[in-house]
């Protein structure tokens, strides 16, 4: 009887081995240590034995009835923290999550389309400061100070000769300033002004061209812009140039596009009328060169600027400027 609980023993540690699964264990923990399992029959025979090997056997049997108790209690340990650490790998089945991901802000694309354009005509990009010197802003352009022009542009003033630039045009004597002819530049950037309504905003963002050489004439001027709109927008949306004034061209124009919501019919975009200012243009005026030190006599140019939030509502569809500012996820989601 003493070998039989030994072999009981051994082959209960034996089975154990191939304890792959908590129920494997629950039953084979009920096969020896249940109440009719192999041990705790082999304990309840004892009292058959003779009474001089009872105790003997007695010391054994619950010798390994402890021992197969421990047995199990480490072995179930093993099996359930095996379980958990299945559970943390990874379920492959399972949905993917969705990453939310940053768009460009419309300004910062329309922007890049419009740069991307000219630079394909052959135009550099620049960039200058957007706190601007009172001179660059309006001396250098041909606006003195005391010019009723000034009051074209609430400016916003920083210091008695220093203002927040209410255009990109003084870009075009910093770059002259900088380089003999010929130039060809556009430059992009922020521009302030005191002024804030449906349709205007304190900042927004103008893209400035200039273009000089010997021979530019306005049927570049025209050609380029027409090229322009025409990538812009598209082959079939005509424009047209209006006589207009800037101190710092001469002659000046103002582009309109036919209105590109109603195809020229009439609505409420362009007030009836058919077509949109999209932007401002003119042939250099010679006192804006003589301030940079070129040649009047040897060159002449083409400048023009437009408004970026202006173009972007135009191709979109956009009905009111200040969305643009408000950071409505909703809203720059969509471009
Ligand atoms: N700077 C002018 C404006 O802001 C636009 C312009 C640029 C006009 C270049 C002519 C030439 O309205």
């Amino acid at each position: 009887m003493k070998d039989n609980i030994q072999s009981i023993e051994k082959r209960a540690l034996d089975d154990m081995k191939a304890v792959e699964s908590l129920d494997q264990l629950d039953s084979l923990e009920v096969k020896y240590l249940g109440r009719k399992g192999l041990v705790t029959s082999f304990l309840r025979n004892i009292s058959r034995l003779p009474a001089q090997e009872r105790p003997e056997a007695g010391k054994q049997a619950n010798f390994v009835k402890l021992k197969l108790e421990d047995a199990f209690r480490s072995l179930r340990e093993r099996v359930v923290s095996m379980g958990s650490s299945q559970s943390q790998g990874i379920d492959v089945t399972l949905p993917g999550r969705y990453i939310p991901r940053g768009t460009l802000h419309p300004v910062t694309k329309i922007s890049r389309e419009i740069t991307g354009i000219f630079s394909r005509l052959g135009f550099e990009i620049v960039e200058g400061p957007e706190v601007e010197t009172d001179y660059y802003n309006f001396e250098a352009l041909n606006i003195p100070r005391y010019h009723p022009a000034r009051d074209m542009q609430d400016t916003f003033y920083i210091a008695e000769n220093i203002v927040l630039r209410t255009h990109t045009s003084p870009t075009q004597p910093r770059i002259m300033e900088k380089q003999p002819p010929p130039v060809r530049i556009v430059a992009p950037g922020k521009v302030y002004r005191c002024d804030s309504d449906l349709t205007h905003t304190p900042m927004f963002h103008q893209i400035e061209g200039l273009m000089v050489d010997r021979d530019v004439s306005f049927g570049d001027l025209k050609g380029t812009l027409t090229a322009f709109v025409h990538e812009f927008f598209d082959e079939d949306i005509s424009l047209r140039f209006r006589p207009s004034f800037f101190p710092f061209t001469e002659p000046s124009a103002e582009v309109d596009v036919q209105c590109v919501m109603c195809r020229g019919r009439g609505c409420r975009v362009c007030s009836g009328s058919g077509w949109l200012e999209v932007l401002g243009s003119g042939m250099v005026h010679p006192a804006v060169f003589e301030n940079v030190g070129y040649d009047t006599g040897q060159y002449t140019g083409f400048a023009f600027g437009m408004g970026i939030e202006r173009l972007a509502m135009l191709k979109y569809g956009i009905d009111d400027l200040r969305k643009f500012f408000e950071n409505d996820m909703r809203f720059l989601g969509q471009f």
